[in-house]
């Protein structure tokens, strides 16, 4: 258990309170160490969470503050937080807009995904500012209370990996719907046509959690066979360039900042 006090603002949005939750059903840190804040003053944390609506106040009574606002929140937020480590969840924001904001010197960028909501996000961070090592320990573990988590090294890191990691369920949840709707469109009733994407996208995914994708292909493309079939067709259409492509589209827009 942290004897610190993690102050999280916005810590009642989707990706805050699942930091907040993992953080306090592991043990991570206690609920008389963890401060919330708001505008609405509503909450459903247990007993012993506080939640403020001064944010001020909120930066004042802790030693690390989470800012869980979206970027557009971020721009009417007014709050000193000079000597204190800040952490942004923001996509989009630099980490010197962040400092200039708040007066903070050390910055963690971190991007988490919507997985903090099953516990499995990978989480890249950066950090701006001399982060003590023990400040760098406890942010790494912050994170793996919701997954696993990697410190990168360079701000840029987090804006291309906003449109990668960052977009959690979107590229597998995309194939799924693609490979449904081709199928209806080759006559698989839609029931069975969504089953069977689900089948592929959730159970080959899982499949995956153990093994090595590159292993994985050639030894289905060695069956020469139906599957190596499909995937070939999606060799010769340059798959690679299509989603490298897509991400660089998600990245363009985390570099010019929301
Ligand atoms: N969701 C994702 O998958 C994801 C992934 C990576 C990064 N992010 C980033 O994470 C951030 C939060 O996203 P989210 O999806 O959790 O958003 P969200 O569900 O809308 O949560 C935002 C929270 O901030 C609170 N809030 C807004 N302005 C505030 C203020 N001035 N002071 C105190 N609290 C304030 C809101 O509560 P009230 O309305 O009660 O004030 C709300 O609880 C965003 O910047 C986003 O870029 C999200």
């Amino acid at each position: 258990m942290e004897n610190r006090t993690l102050g999280i603002i916005g810590g009642t949005g989707w990706l805050g309170r699942a930091i907040a939750e993992a953080a306090l059903d592991s043990g991570f840190i206690g609920p008389d160490r963890l401060l919330i804040s708001n505008r609405s003053g509503v909450s459903t944390f247990e007993p012993g969470v506080r939640l403020l609506a001064d944010n001020q106040q909120l930066v004042d009574l802790s030693d690390i503050v989470v800012l869980s606002i979206r970027p557009e929140q971020f721009r009417e937020l007014l709050i000193n937080a000079r000597g204190k480590v800040v952490i942004s969840l923001m996509a989009g924001v630099p980490a010197a807009a962040i400092s200039a904001a708040t007066g903070a010197d050390v910055i963690v960028r971190a991007m988490p995904n919507a997985a903090v909501e099953i516990r499995q996000s990978f989480t890249p961070w950066y950090s701006v500012g001399k982060l003590v090592e023990h400040d760098r320990q406890w942010v790494q573990r912050l994170f793996e209370c919701v997954g696993s988590a990697d410190e990168v090294p360079e701000e840029d890191c987090i804006d291309y990996l906003s449109a990668l990691s960052g977009t959690g369920p979107a590229f597998p949840a995309m194939l799924q719907m693609a490979l449904t709707n081709q199928a209806v469109a080759a006559g698989i009733p839609l029931v069975i046509a969504q089953r069977a994407a689900q089948g592929v996208v959730v159970g080959g995914g899982q499949m995956l959690a153990s093994r090595d994708p590159r292993q994985m292909i050639e030894s289905l493309m060695a069956y020469r066979g139906v599957t190596a079939a499909a995937l070939q067709s999606m060799a010769d259409q340059n798959i690679e360039s299509i989603v490298g492509r897509a991400v660089q589209a998600g990245a363009e827009i985390a570099r010019k900042g929301m």
